[in-house]
């Protein structure tokens, strides 16, 4: 095997990223700007893990058929998005076994309480009469995909961070409690887009399982949806541009997906649009987000209707397994579990 040298420099740079999106309904704007847009980013240089986690998605019901369809999609919608698998190990967590190994390892250190106390499961589990055991013991799951990578920072939108602290005390307990082996990662939050709001309710984050389909912007929208959607989204009556989250959340929310799609900061957005109305703004949001999610429909098209997908899949899984088997066996072996063979 050819083995890599890294300069010194690389070195320092080079860091271990895991993250992971569920694959329970099409991508929204908010997953895009919150989390995909910046592994892209993060590939360049480092060493980048992205998982489909599709043992997550199944804590609530599915349908067989949708799901399957989803797990491909994104996929090909990581990979249309700017994920090249050639520097990135892209994986569907359900064909690296480890990951529910370690799954039931952690739910062994973790508590019951600190389950219950999760936002996440408090609002998923609100008002149904049967919830799953699995929607409560998903953060241990979580913090399994990322404890077997060696993670060292782990980029998720806002809403995520909960999960991840809560990873972190998993991993420093399990390092106490049997032996030092996981690295506790960092979280990387977006300075701008690290929460979109719903179109419809900017108090409410936008969500892929949002029953109302106009609060949402899809990756997979088209060109009129969207425009139709940024055009009908919910504002205020004052007319003026300006950021104010508290009590213009409609309008921040919009300057925000603007900045984010751009680059722009949202100061020079608030000058730009100064004496402007919201229908002239409205416009050229609806603009940018068709532009930024054009190419990618479009590469997301031509990758459905190829084989490619099944190969780089497949290879992903390779990598994936053979990196997270180590892991793995070194938690095994801190917890004592299995045997150490006699020798004849
Ligand atoms: P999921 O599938 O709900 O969302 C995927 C990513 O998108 C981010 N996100 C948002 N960011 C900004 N604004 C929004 N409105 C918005 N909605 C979603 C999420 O924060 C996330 O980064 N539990 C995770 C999946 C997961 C995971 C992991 C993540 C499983 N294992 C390990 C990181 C590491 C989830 O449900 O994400």
């Amino acid at each position: 095997m050819k083995v890599k040298i890294l300069l010194f420099d690389e070195v320092k740079k080079l860091k271990k990223i895991f993250s992971g999106i569920q694959p329970s309904g099409t991508l929204t704007l908010g997953n895009y700007l919150g989390a995909m847009k910046h592994f892209v980013d993060l590939q360049e240089e480092n060493e980048c893990y992205f998982c489909v986690v599709d043992e997550h998605a199944i804590t609530v019901p599915q349908d067989r058929l949708e799901l399957r369809h989803n797990i491909k999609s994104l996929a090909a919608l990581y990979i249309a998005s700017g994920i090249n698998p050639e520097k990135s190990v892209l994986f569907i967590q359900s064909e690296v076994p480890a990951h529910t190994q370690l799954g039931w390892m952690l739910q062994t250190v973790s508590y019951i309480g600190e389950l219950e106390r999760m936002t996440q499961f408090k609002d998923k589990a609100k008002g149904k009469e049967a919830v799953s055991a699995g929607l409560l013991t998903y953060p241990p799951l979580m913090a399994a995909d990322i404890l077997l990578y060696q993670t060292d920072i782990v980029p998720v939108g806002e809403d995520q961070k909960q999960h991840l602290e809560l990873t972190r005390d998993l991993a420093q307990r399990f390092n106490n409690r049997y032996n030092d082996i996981f690295t506790v990662p960092e979280i990387s939050i977006p300075k701008v887009g690290a929460r979109i709001m719903s179109l419809q309710d900017p108090t409410k984050k936008m969500s892929k399982s949002d029953e109302n389909q106009k609060s949402a912007i899809y990756m997979l929208d088209t060109e009129k949806q969207i425009e139709k959607k940024i055009k009908s989204a919910v504002t205020d009556s004052d007319g003026i541009v300006t950021y104010d989250k508290e009590n213009k959340p409609g309008i921040s929310n919009l300057l925000t997906i603007y900045a984010s799609c751009t680059g722009e900061s949202i100061a020079s957005l608030e000058a730009k649009y100064k004496g402007k109305g919201y229908g002239e703004f409205k416009q050229d949001t609806a603009n940018v987000v068709i532009e930024t999610l054009r190419p990618i429909r479009e590469k997301y098209n031509q990758l459905m209707e190829s084989e490619e997908l099944d190969q780089l899949l497949d290879e992903g899984a390779e990598k994936a397994n053979f990196v997270a088997n180590k892991m793995l066996k070194k938690a095994k072996k801190a917890m004592g579990l299995g045997r150490v063979k006699t020798k004849a």
